[in-house]
């Protein structure tokens, strides 16, 4: 069971209206005299609460989209709103601070800084948002100990398997409570063991939360195991849920 205050979860409000709306984004990026288009208009209505694998051959626009929905990249044209505010047009300073606050990313590579704890790790983007110390450092605590790290606090990146690595940035995503999270292969360097408990508790933890979750895998398997399904295409949505 993932133990979360009540407090930490996103409001009841927030809750009930969240949802990811995809207008017709297109991203073509210039590589020399060549225009290379990504995404060539997607549109998704993703409910509060999803959890939906987001599948496709490599080079279809996958990591793009998901860059988009998170505010790290922004669209060449359409619109992206999250719970009902347009995030396609902020500015990176807003945009920053929107996403500290909304988004968790879990990627294939974790990222966790090698001269932190996993705690040290967890707490860092509470910290950066300027909650009180004692509160994000407690918060980590529970998300650690969630996740099955309870008695790896102290570790280091290095002295944890790749497995408990990839628990480590599943608590740091969560720790600022996100309505929403977007994961791009989180396991795809693990064992097929590992990956199944991994997506199994990244499922649990967004059922118990209501978490909407877009998870990208290559491993169709894996995919299959989510309730909900996306399919890409050249840059295009081609097949699954949520479309419109
Ligand atoms: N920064 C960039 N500059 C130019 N082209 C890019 C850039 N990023 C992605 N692309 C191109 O956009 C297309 C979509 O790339 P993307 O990374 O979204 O694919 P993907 O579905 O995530 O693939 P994979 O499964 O291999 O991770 C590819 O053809 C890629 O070459
Ligand atoms: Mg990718």
């Amino acid at each position: 069971m993932v133990e979360i205050g009540k407090d930490d979860l996103p409001s009841e409000a927030a809750r009930r209206d969240y949802s990811i709306v995809v207008r017709d984004v297109r991203k073509s990026y210039r590589v020399g005299p060549v225009d290379v288009e990504a995404l060539r208009g997607v549109d998704l209505k993703v409910p509060a609460g999803s959890i939906v694998a987001l599948t496709g051959k490599s080079g279809s626009g996958k990591s793009t989209l998901l860059h988009i929905l998170g505010t790290l990249d922004q669209p060449t044209s359409g619109q992206v709103l999250l719970h009902g505010t347009e995030v396609s047009t902020m500015t990176d300073l807003v945009a920053s601070q929107f996403r500290n606050s909304s988004v968790g990313f879990v990627f294939q590579m974790n990222n966790l800084l090698g001269e932190f704890s996993a705690s040290e790790n967890v707490m860092l983007p509470g910290l950066i948002a300027g909650a009180p110390h004692a509160a994000v450092q407690d918060r980590a605590r529970k998300l650690l100990s969630a996740v099955g790290l309870g008695a790896r606090l102290n570790h280091r990146p290095g002295e944890l398997s790749g497995g408990e690595q990839q628990r480590v940035a599943i608590a740091r995503a969560l720790i600022m409570a996100p309505p929403i999270l977007l994961a791009d292969e989180p396991t795809g360097n693990l064992d097929q063991k590992t990956s199944h408990e991994i997506q199994e508790l990244l499922m649990h933890i967004c059922r118990e939360n209501h978490v909407t979750m877009i998870l990208v895998t290559h491993d169709l398997d894996l995919a299959r195991r989510l309730p909900s399904q996306v399919i890409m295409e050249d840059g295009r949505v081609i097949q699954g849920d949520f479309t419109h």
